[in-house]
């Protein structure tokens, strides 16, 4: 089979990351005999640079007639204070553009890691597999906004659509990961918006049991208790900070990858982390997050699990080997460039 992938490299370490993405998709593709075609397109600082605007319409044209997007990070101190136009807006552009409502944020954390996680080994005997369904479309990110003389405001609010949709997304996935609950996280001793969410919880998802979290306390027992967790389904704003949070339980978030789904297979695939510009094009960048991107791109756009699989493999078996990059270092492991991680990840393949 033939695959159409629209690659935006963005900024930062955004473009090394890409290609270390790249690389592993053409290993793959030879392997298992299926051609990955690449476009590459401009959203983020560097569209500011060459057309004044994050997000080009052609970027967003090209990249909805793609059969999926790989994207690595946008952003950077270059581009702060210019009036009304940031980096971040071409992200959330595509987001909105493409209609992709639903992020699966991922926390997974690799035997060979656990060193690396700041918890006690204790408190993960088994590991850590956390599931975070974000909502991505909608919610403060997307609210009516507004300034004045010495105020400024923005606005939490979600249709009943919006909430339904991304729950049976979250229950789509709790299942598929044989999840005895769905964890719903929100504020609902505070926020109108969040009793909303409860509410539609109730009525739309049926199994698994429902079980829900005042955002705090989430926040805390990811720490206390983390294995406590399956699949967690939130807002766009709550899923943004409690990703972050658990991504350094699994040692670094130089390892988490994303995907952007929304109704179809279409989907956008990027790394949780930013542009990280105090290293970018120092070949230092771990580019774990970005190829494990490339492996939920296989997954969940082109059903091709084997593949999604083998990269997977491949990964751990480069951290069993103890080869790590500077984020992941630990005693009595190699450190690694970028390039020389993915080298070893791609041999695996
Ligand atoms: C993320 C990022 C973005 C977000 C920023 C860069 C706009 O933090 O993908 O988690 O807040 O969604
Ligand atoms: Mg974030």
């Amino acid at each position: 089979m033939k695959y159409n992938i629209s690659v935006i490299c963005g900024d930062g370490i955004g473009p090394e990351c890409m290609a270390s993405a790249v690389r592993i998709l053409e290993k793959t593709g030879e392997r298992f005999s299926h051609s990955f075609d690449f476009e590459y397109l401009d959203a983020g600082g560097i569209a500011i640079d060459k057309y004044g605007k994050p997000l080009p319409e052609e970027t967003l044209r090209k990249a909805k007639c793609a059969d999926s997007v790989l994207l690595g990070a946008v952003g950077g101190p270059k581009w702060e204070g210019i009036p009304g136009i940031r980096p971040e807006q071409a992200l959330l552009g595509l987001r909105k553009g493409l209609n992709l409502y639903a992020n699966l944020r991922p926390a997974f954390l690799f035997e060979s890691l656990k060193d690396a996680s700041p918890l006690k080994p204790e408190k993960l005997p088994n590991g850590l597999d956390i599931m975070i369904v974000r909502e991505l479309c909608g919610g403060i990110y997307f609210g009516e906004s507004g300034t004045g003389e010495d105020f400024a405001y923005d606005t939490e609010k979600y249709s009943v659509f919006e909430i339904e949709r991304i729950l049976k997304t979250g229950e789509k996935i709790a299942k598929s990961r044989g999840a005895k609950k769905l964890t719903v996280v929100d504020k609902a001793n505070v926020l109108e918006s969040s009793r909303l969410w409860r509410k539609v919880a109730k009525e739309t998802v049926k199994d698994p049991e429902l079980e829900f979290l005042y955002v705090d306390n989430a926040a805390m027992q990811l720490i206390m208790n983390p294995t406590s967790f399956n699949t967690i389904v939130t807002s766009n704003m709550f899923g943004d900070i409690l990703s972050d949070e658990a991504s350094q339980l699994t040692g670094s978030i130089g390892m988490l990858p994303s995907a952007s789904l929304g109704d179809g297979n279409f989907g956008m695939y990027e790394p949780v982390h930013g542009s990280a510009p105090d290293i970018a094009g120092m070949n230092k960048a771990n580019p774990i997050a970005s190829i494990l991107s490339a492996a939920m791109m296989l997954q969940y756009s082109f059903e091709l699990f084997e593949e999604s699989r083998s990269i997977f493999d491949a990964v751990e078996k480069t951290l069993e080997d103890g080869f790590a990059t500077a984020d992941i270092m630990t005693e009595g492991k190699t450190l690694c460039t970028t390039d020389e991680m993915t080298e070893k990840i791609r041999e695996y393949i």
